[in-house]
Protein backbone atom coordinates (compact mmCIF):
# COMPACT_ATOMS: atom_id res chain seq x y z
CA UNK A 1 0.00 0.00 0.00
CA UNK A 2 1.35 3.61 -0.80
CA UNK A 3 2.41 5.24 2.37
CA UNK A 4 0.56 9.19 2.96
CA UNK A 5 2.18 12.10 2.14
CA UNK A 6 3.81 14.37 5.34
CA UNK A 7 4.60 17.73 5.11
CA UNK A 8 6.02 19.78 7.10
CA UNK A 9 8.66 22.31 7.43
CA UNK A 10 10.19 25.15 10.21
CA UNK A 11 11.76 28.39 9.73
CA UNK A 12 15.61 29.38 9.38
CA UNK A 13 14.60 32.04 12.04
CA UNK A 14 15.64 32.20 15.49
CA UNK A 15 17.32 29.55 17.63
CA UNK A 16 15.06 26.69 17.57
CA UNK A 17 14.13 25.64 21.26
CA UNK A 18 13.56 22.41 23.33
CA UNK A 19 9.80 23.19 22.45
CA UNK A 20 10.77 22.74 18.86
CA UNK A 21 12.22 19.33 19.69
CA UNK A 22 9.89 17.85 21.63
CA UNK A 23 7.19 19.69 19.32
CA UNK A 24 8.07 19.10 16.23
CA UNK A 25 11.83 17.59 14.68
CA UNK A 26 11.19 14.07 17.44
CA UNK A 27 7.81 13.69 15.79
CA UNK A 28 9.58 14.51 12.70
CA UNK A 29 11.67 11.16 13.39
CA UNK A 30 9.05 9.36 14.30
CA UNK A 31 6.61 9.77 11.52
CA UNK A 32 9.19 9.33 8.97
CA UNK A 33 8.74 5.04 8.54
CA UNK A 34 4.97 5.14 8.68
CA UNK A 35 4.33 8.11 5.82
CA UNK A 36 6.43 9.52 2.67
CA UNK A 37 8.10 12.86 4.48
CA UNK A 38 8.82 16.12 2.89
CA UNK A 39 10.73 18.57 5.94
CA UNK A 40 11.79 21.99 4.12
CA UNK A 41 13.13 24.67 5.32
CA UNK A 42 11.47 27.45 4.94
CA UNK A 43 13.62 30.15 3.65
CA UNK A 44 10.96 31.66 1.65
CA UNK A 45 8.44 32.39 4.76
CA UNK A 46 11.58 33.39 6.86
CA UNK A 47 12.25 36.54 4.33
CA UNK A 48 8.69 38.17 4.96
CA UNK A 49 10.33 39.80 8.59
CA UNK A 50 13.87 41.29 7.79
CA UNK A 51 16.83 39.13 8.16
CA UNK A 52 20.46 39.41 8.10
CA UNK A 53 21.50 37.72 4.58
CA UNK A 54 24.69 36.44 6.25
CA UNK A 55 22.86 35.21 9.27
CA UNK A 56 20.45 33.40 7.03
CA UNK A 57 22.78 31.21 5.19
CA UNK A 58 24.48 29.66 8.03
CA UNK A 59 20.86 29.55 10.13
CA UNK A 60 19.77 26.93 6.87
CA UNK A 61 22.71 24.93 7.18
CA UNK A 62 22.50 24.70 10.86
CA UNK A 63 19.08 23.43 10.84
CA UNK A 64 19.78 20.88 7.75
CA UNK A 65 22.69 19.85 10.50
CA UNK A 66 20.40 19.87 13.25
CA UNK A 67 17.41 17.43 11.38
CA UNK A 68 20.32 14.84 10.51
CA UNK A 69 21.84 15.20 13.77
CA UNK A 70 18.30 14.58 15.36
CA UNK A 71 17.38 11.58 13.47
CA UNK A 72 15.86 12.59 10.45
CA UNK A 73 17.27 10.52 7.90
CA UNK A 74 17.99 12.39 4.32
CA UNK A 75 17.34 8.76 2.87
CA UNK A 76 14.21 7.77 3.87
CA UNK A 77 12.25 11.83 3.72
CA UNK A 78 12.54 14.25 1.47
CA UNK A 79 14.64 17.30 3.21
CA UNK A 80 15.08 20.30 1.11
CA UNK A 81 15.16 23.99 1.19
CA UNK A 82 12.33 25.50 -0.42
CA UNK A 83 13.98 28.32 -2.08
CA UNK A 84 15.53 25.59 -4.12
CA UNK A 85 11.90 24.34 -5.96
CA UNK A 86 11.17 26.96 -7.68
CA UNK A 87 7.55 26.00 -8.13
CA UNK A 88 6.49 27.16 -4.71
CA UNK A 89 6.68 30.34 -5.87
CA UNK A 90 4.86 29.59 -9.22
CA UNK A 91 2.40 27.81 -7.60
CA UNK A 92 1.83 30.69 -4.82
CA UNK A 93 1.43 32.99 -7.73
CA UNK A 94 -1.49 31.25 -9.15
CA UNK A 95 -3.15 30.60 -5.80
CA UNK A 96 -2.85 34.56 -5.56
CA UNK A 97 -5.34 35.16 -7.49
CA UNK A 98 -7.62 32.88 -6.03
CA UNK A 99 -6.90 34.11 -2.40
CA UNK A 100 -8.90 37.50 -1.04
CA UNK A 101 -7.30 39.99 0.75
CA UNK A 102 -9.94 40.50 3.10
CA UNK A 103 -8.94 36.33 4.22
CA UNK A 104 -5.15 37.36 4.39
CA UNK A 105 -5.94 40.52 6.83
CA UNK A 106 -8.13 38.33 9.30
CA UNK A 107 -5.60 35.79 9.73
CA UNK A 108 -4.27 36.32 13.43
CA UNK A 109 -0.72 35.61 12.99
CA UNK A 110 -0.67 38.26 10.48
CA UNK A 111 -2.31 41.04 12.64
CA UNK A 112 0.13 40.03 15.12
CA UNK A 113 3.17 39.93 12.99
CA UNK A 114 1.75 43.25 11.99
CA UNK A 115 1.71 44.89 15.37
CA UNK A 116 4.70 43.31 15.87
CA UNK A 117 6.65 44.80 12.80
CA UNK A 118 4.71 47.86 12.26
CA UNK A 119 7.49 49.49 10.45
CA UNK A 120 7.07 46.48 7.47
CA UNK A 121 4.27 45.24 6.99
CA UNK A 122 5.07 43.75 3.36
CA UNK A 123 2.82 42.16 0.96
CA UNK A 124 4.91 38.97 1.61
CA UNK A 125 3.85 38.74 5.24
CA UNK A 126 0.12 39.10 3.85
CA UNK A 127 0.99 36.71 1.88
CA UNK A 128 2.11 34.26 3.66
CA UNK A 129 -0.20 31.73 4.35
CA UNK A 130 -0.53 31.31 0.19
CA UNK A 131 3.00 30.18 0.57
CA UNK A 132 2.30 28.12 2.97
CA UNK A 133 -0.72 26.38 1.07
CA UNK A 134 1.32 26.16 -1.78
CA UNK A 135 4.28 24.34 0.26
CA UNK A 136 1.51 21.99 1.29
CA UNK A 137 -0.31 21.63 -2.00
CA UNK A 138 2.54 20.83 -4.22
CA UNK A 139 2.88 17.52 -2.43
CA UNK A 140 -0.72 16.26 -2.97
CA UNK A 141 -0.39 16.07 0.83
CA UNK A 142 -2.08 14.26 3.35
CA UNK A 143 -1.45 15.50 6.75
CA UNK A 144 0.35 18.13 8.08
CA UNK A 145 2.02 18.09 11.82
CA UNK A 146 0.88 21.52 13.19
CA UNK A 147 0.83 23.15 16.48
CA UNK A 148 -2.66 25.77 16.80
CA UNK A 149 -0.33 28.54 15.91
CA UNK A 150 -0.71 26.95 12.57
CA UNK A 151 -3.91 25.45 12.65
CA UNK A 152 -5.92 28.54 10.37
CA UNK A 153 -3.00 28.23 8.15
CA UNK A 154 -3.88 24.68 7.30
CA UNK A 155 -7.63 25.60 7.27
CA UNK A 156 -7.12 28.33 4.74
CA UNK A 157 -4.99 25.93 2.37
CA UNK A 158 -8.11 23.24 2.57
CA UNK A 159 -10.25 26.23 1.62
CA UNK A 160 -8.17 27.21 -1.20
CA UNK A 161 -7.54 23.84 -2.38
CA UNK A 162 -10.86 23.13 -2.52
CA UNK A 163 -11.93 26.92 -4.14
CA UNK A 164 -8.99 25.41 -6.78
CA UNK A 165 -10.53 22.23 -6.92
CA UNK A 166 -14.53 23.63 -7.45
CA UNK A 167 -13.57 25.96 -10.43
CA UNK A 168 -11.33 24.03 -12.10
CA UNK A 169 -12.03 20.28 -11.67
CA UNK A 170 -10.05 17.70 -8.37
CA UNK A 171 -6.55 18.63 -8.74
CA UNK A 172 -5.30 18.96 -4.85
CA UNK A 173 -5.82 16.90 -2.44
CA UNK A 174 -7.22 17.83 0.81
CA UNK A 175 -4.65 18.19 3.62
CA UNK A 176 -5.82 16.84 7.40
CA UNK A 177 -4.10 18.62 10.67
CA UNK A 178 -2.18 16.02 12.48
CA UNK A 179 -2.37 16.69 16.18
CA UNK A 180 0.32 15.48 18.13
CA UNK A 181 -0.56 13.40 21.62
CA UNK A 182 2.46 14.13 23.51
CA UNK A 183 5.32 17.01 24.21
CA UNK A 184 3.65 19.67 21.90
CA UNK A 185 3.43 22.10 24.66
CA UNK A 186 6.51 23.88 26.37
CA UNK A 187 5.60 26.65 28.11
CA UNK A 188 7.89 29.55 28.90
CA UNK A 189 10.50 29.71 31.70
CA UNK A 190 9.61 33.12 33.13
CA UNK A 191 5.78 33.12 31.90
CA UNK A 192 4.92 29.25 31.88
CA UNK A 193 1.65 29.99 30.53
CA UNK A 194 2.86 31.35 27.87
CA UNK A 195 4.34 29.17 24.60
CA UNK A 196 7.85 28.77 24.83
CA UNK A 197 9.28 30.91 22.06
CA UNK A 198 12.15 31.09 19.84
CA UNK A 199 11.89 35.03 19.29
CA UNK A 200 11.44 35.85 23.05
CA UNK A 201 13.21 38.84 24.14
CA UNK A 202 13.79 37.57 27.27
CA UNK A 203 17.21 34.82 27.00
CA UNK A 204 16.22 33.63 30.35
CA UNK A 205 12.60 32.30 29.21
CA UNK A 206 13.78 29.92 26.30
CA UNK A 207 15.88 26.86 26.18
CA UNK A 208 18.12 26.86 22.64
CA UNK A 209 18.91 23.54 21.35
CA UNK A 210 22.01 25.34 21.28
CA UNK A 211 22.48 26.14 24.82
CA UNK A 212 25.28 24.52 26.59
CA UNK A 213 24.85 22.58 29.78
CA UNK A 214 26.01 25.30 32.13
CA UNK A 215 23.73 27.56 30.39
CA UNK A 216 20.96 25.26 30.65
CA UNK A 217 21.25 24.42 33.89
CA UNK A 218 21.37 28.87 35.05
CA UNK A 219 17.92 28.68 32.89
CA UNK A 220 16.59 26.60 34.84
CA UNK A 221 17.47 27.46 38.14
CA UNK A 222 16.30 31.32 37.00
CA UNK A 223 12.62 29.25 36.07
CA UNK A 224 9.65 30.86 38.02
CA UNK A 225 8.31 28.90 40.20
CA UNK A 226 5.96 29.47 43.14
CA UNK A 227 6.10 29.87 46.64
CA UNK A 228 5.16 26.32 47.88
CA UNK A 229 7.58 23.48 47.59
CA UNK A 230 5.23 20.71 46.37
CA UNK A 231 6.47 19.22 43.01
CA UNK A 232 2.87 18.50 41.65
CA UNK A 233 1.34 19.35 38.36
CA UNK A 234 -1.93 21.36 38.51
CA UNK A 235 -3.58 24.61 37.02
CA UNK A 236 -2.49 26.96 40.21
CA UNK A 237 1.01 26.44 39.70
CA UNK A 238 2.11 26.97 35.69
CA UNK A 239 5.52 26.89 36.36
CA UNK A 240 6.10 23.48 38.31
CA UNK A 241 3.54 22.40 36.17
CA UNK A 242 5.53 23.25 32.91
CA UNK A 243 8.71 21.62 34.80
CA UNK A 244 7.21 18.72 35.48
CA UNK A 245 6.13 18.36 31.71
CA UNK A 246 9.70 19.17 30.22
CA UNK A 247 10.92 17.02 32.78
CA UNK A 248 8.76 14.09 31.41
CA UNK A 249 9.51 15.13 27.73
CA UNK A 250 13.12 14.37 28.31
CA UNK A 251 13.43 11.69 30.70
CA UNK A 252 10.53 9.50 28.83
CA UNK A 253 8.14 9.59 31.60
CA UNK A 254 4.80 10.19 32.49
CA UNK A 255 4.24 13.30 34.74
CA UNK A 256 2.56 10.93 37.45
CA UNK A 257 6.10 9.22 37.74
CA UNK A 258 7.74 12.22 37.65
CA UNK A 259 5.86 13.87 40.65
CA UNK A 260 6.56 10.35 42.92
CA UNK A 261 10.03 10.93 41.73
CA UNK A 262 10.70 14.65 43.48
CA UNK A 263 7.73 13.74 46.11
CA UNK A 264 9.72 15.34 49.35
CA UNK A 265 12.47 17.37 47.08
CA UNK A 266 12.97 21.15 47.46
CA UNK A 267 12.86 23.43 43.88
CA UNK A 268 16.25 23.95 44.02
CA UNK A 269 16.83 19.91 43.38
CA UNK A 270 14.59 19.65 41.18
CA UNK A 271 15.27 22.32 39.01
CA UNK A 272 18.85 20.82 38.81
CA UNK A 273 17.75 17.47 37.70
CA UNK A 274 15.41 18.98 34.63
CA UNK A 275 18.11 20.66 33.59
CA UNK A 276 20.91 18.06 33.63
CA UNK A 277 17.96 15.69 31.89
CA UNK A 278 17.46 18.39 29.14
CA UNK A 279 21.55 18.71 28.70
CA UNK A 280 22.06 14.95 28.65
CA UNK A 281 20.06 14.86 25.53
CA UNK A 282 21.47 18.04 24.09
CA UNK A 283 24.67 17.52 24.14
CA UNK A 284 24.93 14.20 21.80
CA UNK A 285 23.06 15.88 19.36
CA UNK A 286 24.78 19.58 19.35
CA UNK A 287 27.90 17.01 18.69
CA UNK A 288 26.82 14.91 15.57
CA UNK A 289 25.56 18.48 14.61
CA UNK A 290 29.13 19.93 14.80
CA UNK A 291 30.13 17.01 13.40
CA UNK A 292 27.73 17.41 10.22
CA UNK A 293 28.73 21.21 9.74
CA UNK A 294 32.28 20.30 9.27
CA UNK A 295 31.37 18.17 6.39
CA UNK A 296 29.70 20.92 3.62
CA UNK A 297 30.15 18.16 1.42
CA UNK A 298 27.91 16.10 2.67
CA UNK A 299 25.38 18.63 3.47
CA UNK A 300 25.58 20.05 -0.13
CA UNK A 301 25.13 16.47 -1.28
CA UNK A 302 21.44 16.07 0.54
CA UNK A 303 20.12 19.43 -0.05
CA UNK A 304 20.92 18.70 -3.69
CA UNK A 305 19.22 14.94 -3.20
CA UNK A 306 16.48 16.91 -1.66
CA UNK A 307 15.81 19.17 -4.11
CA UNK A 308 15.66 17.46 -6.74
CA UNK A 309 13.73 14.93 -5.36
CA UNK A 310 10.67 17.40 -4.39
CA UNK A 311 11.63 18.62 -7.78
CA UNK A 312 10.13 16.15 -9.54
CA UNK A 313 6.77 15.71 -7.29
CA UNK A 314 6.35 19.78 -7.39
CA UNK A 315 6.60 19.91 -11.43
CA UNK A 316 4.03 17.26 -11.80
CA UNK A 317 1.57 19.44 -9.32
CA UNK A 318 2.23 22.31 -10.94
CA UNK A 319 2.34 21.40 -14.51
CA UNK A 320 -1.33 19.75 -14.20
CA UNK A 321 -2.25 23.47 -12.61
CA UNK A 322 -1.17 24.91 -15.54
CA UNK A 323 -2.99 22.78 -17.69
CA UNK A 324 -6.25 23.10 -15.78
CA UNK A 325 -5.75 27.28 -15.51
CA UNK A 326 -4.83 27.28 -19.45
CA UNK A 327 -1.45 28.16 -19.23
CA UNK A 328 -0.14 27.67 -22.72
CA UNK A 329 3.20 24.53 -21.94
CA UNK A 330 3.20 23.76 -26.38
CA UNK A 331 1.16 20.99 -28.05
N1 LIG B 1 4.72 28.52 8.96
C1 LIG B 1 5.34 27.40 9.60
C2 LIG B 1 5.92 27.82 10.95
O1 LIG B 1 6.39 28.93 11.09
C3 LIG B 1 6.43 26.80 8.75
C4 LIG B 1 5.87 26.25 7.49
C5 LIG B 1 6.09 26.74 6.24
C6 LIG B 1 5.04 25.11 7.37
N2 LIG B 1 5.42 25.97 5.34
C7 LIG B 1 4.78 24.97 5.99
C8 LIG B 1 4.51 24.20 8.30
C9 LIG B 1 3.96 23.93 5.51
C10 LIG B 1 3.69 23.17 7.82
C11 LIG B 1 3.42 23.05 6.45
O2 LIG B 1 5.93 27.04 11.85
Amino acid sequence: MEKKVLYSAVQPSGNLTIGNYTGAIRNWVKLQSEYECYYAIANMHAITVRQDPAELRRRTVELLALYIACGVSPEHCTLYVQSQVPQHAELTWVLNTMTYVGEMERMTQFKDKSAKHAENINMGLMDYPVLMAADILLYQTDIVPVGVDQRQHLEIARDIAARFNNRFGETFRLPEAYTLKEGAKIGSLQEPTKKMSKSDENPNASVYLSDDKDTVIRKFRRAVTDSDNRIVASEDKPGVTNLLNIYSAFAGCTVAEAEKQFEGKGYGDFKLAVGETVADVLAPVQAEQKRLLADKAYLNQVLKEGADRAYKTARKTLSKVYRKIGFYQGE
